[in-house]
Order: structure tokens, then sequence, then C-alpha cells
């Protein structure tokens, strides 16, 4: 199966003539081993022209539409192209302060709508000091909740230690196997990917597994030379 590389644009760039240019430069990407997909801010979705890349977004709220102010719905982003949604993002939990019951509301609605989910988990720095078994026991309780009452529900699951988000400091590839191994026999059948800190240098530790089925991309992924350097990882 082809290996799954998601751009996570996060709050960025600064306007949409950036937005326009780096669309510009991902287009330029070829990729034939890789899936990519691009996950810009809601005011860029329509500035995406989306040929050797898929659109997703970077959040949804549960409801199809009606008087939720500031929000987006599903069929809104559908109809601008999108397949893809994040949700759970860990700077979502720490931010706007998303619980595990609101992941769930969102991820059954997208699942609901046809979307396809990439869910963030991940365990913070002081768990994991804590070793591997806690940083399995915080995920287990992520996906127990934001999955609830899904029956084998078909999605990718994101692993990204929040300590390792942004931090120039990736995980171990060798726990990162472990724990996607762990998530796929919780959530079976589901595509895992690792986030945090993955560039053009470190890419390939993790996408030679298997069992990594993908990156999710932040930082590097605003660069147009460093993102191709992890397709090129790949391809
Ligand atoms: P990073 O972000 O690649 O900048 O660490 C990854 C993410 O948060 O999805």
């Amino acid at each position: 199966m082809k290996k799954l590389i998601v751009a996570n644009w996060k709050m960025n760039p600064d306007s949409a003539q950036a937005a326009k240019q780096l669309f510009a430069d991902m287009g330029k990407l070829k990729a034939s081993k890789s899936e990519i997909v691009i996950c810009p801010p809601f005011p860029y979705l329509h500035l995406a022209k989306p040929k050797n890349y898929a659109l997703g977004a970077q959040d949804i709220f549960w409801e199809s539409k009606g008087a939720f102010t500031g929000e987006v719905a599903a069929p809104m982003l559908q109809s601008l192209g999108v397949q893809y949604v994040i949700i759970g993002h860990s700077e979502r939990r720490k931010w706007v302060g998303e619980t595990d019951e609101v992941v769930n509301r969102k991820v059954k609605a997208a699942l609901a709508a046809g979307l396809k989910v990439i869910l963030c988990v991940g365990e913070d720095a002081e768990v994991r000091d804590k070793g591997m078994t806690a940083a399995k026991r915080f995920v287990d309780k992520e996906l127990r909740e934001g999955l609830a009452d899904l029956k084998n529900p078909s999605l990718i699951v994101a692993y990204e230690p929040i300590w390792a988000i942004g931090s120039g400091r990736a995980d171990n590839p060798t726990d990162t196997v472990e724990m996607a191994e762990f998530i796929r026999s919780r959530v079976s059948g589901a595509r895992v990917l690792y986030g945090g800190s993955v560039n053009s240098g470190n890419a390939k530790d993790f996408l030679q597994h298997p069992e990594i089925d993908g990156a999710l991309v932040g930082g590097a992924s605003l660069r147009a030379y460093e993102f191709k350097g992890i397709i090129t990882t790949v391809e």
C-alpha cells in the first residue's frame, strides 16, 4: 500500500498569496509510491488545485448546518473538494480545550459524511518519561473515548507524541513501530501515521517500516523543498 504523507499547515502561511504559491509548489511534486494530502487553514481551501494531492481540513464541526457561529461543517468542506479531515490534534486539545467527547462527536459526524478521518493521539512528555506502557495506556484512553460507540471504524490514526511536535526531537522509530502495532491492535485495519518533527532527514527512519503507513508533517510541510525531500524518501 502507498504511504500517506499528510501536510498539516496549521495556522500558516499568513496570506492567501503565500498559500497560492505553496499550493503551486506542492502541485509540482511527483509521487507514485505515496499519496499526498494537504491540510491548509479553512480560508485557503478554495485556492487549492488538487491534482497530484488530495485536500484535507484541520478540523470540523459535528453538526451539518445551523446556528453554530464560527464552525465549519462536513458538507461545506466536501463542496470544496475536501476528502480528509484531521480530528483531535493535540494543539486543539490544548488551545481550545477539545475533549475526547468532542473528538468522538466530530469523528462520528465526519465518518457519517464519508470523510476520511485522521484521528490524532499521543502522550505528553510527563507520561512518556514513565515508559512505553504508560504511553500506551494514555493512547488507549484517547482511542477508546474518541471512538466510543463506533463499531470497527475505518480510519487513519496519527500517533503524535506531544513532546515531539515542533520540537525538533522526533520519536525513536523503534518505539513508534511498537506504538503503531499497539494502535492497530486496538483499531483493526487502521492506517497508522507518525507525526512529530518529521523532516527530509529523518523521514526514512520512520517510513522504511511497513508498520508505519505514513507521516503527518507540520513545520516541514511549509517548505516545498523539505516536503519534497520527504516524498523522495518514499519514492
Ligand atoms: P511538526 O508538527 O512536524 O511541526 O512537529 C506535526 C503535527 O503537529 O502534525
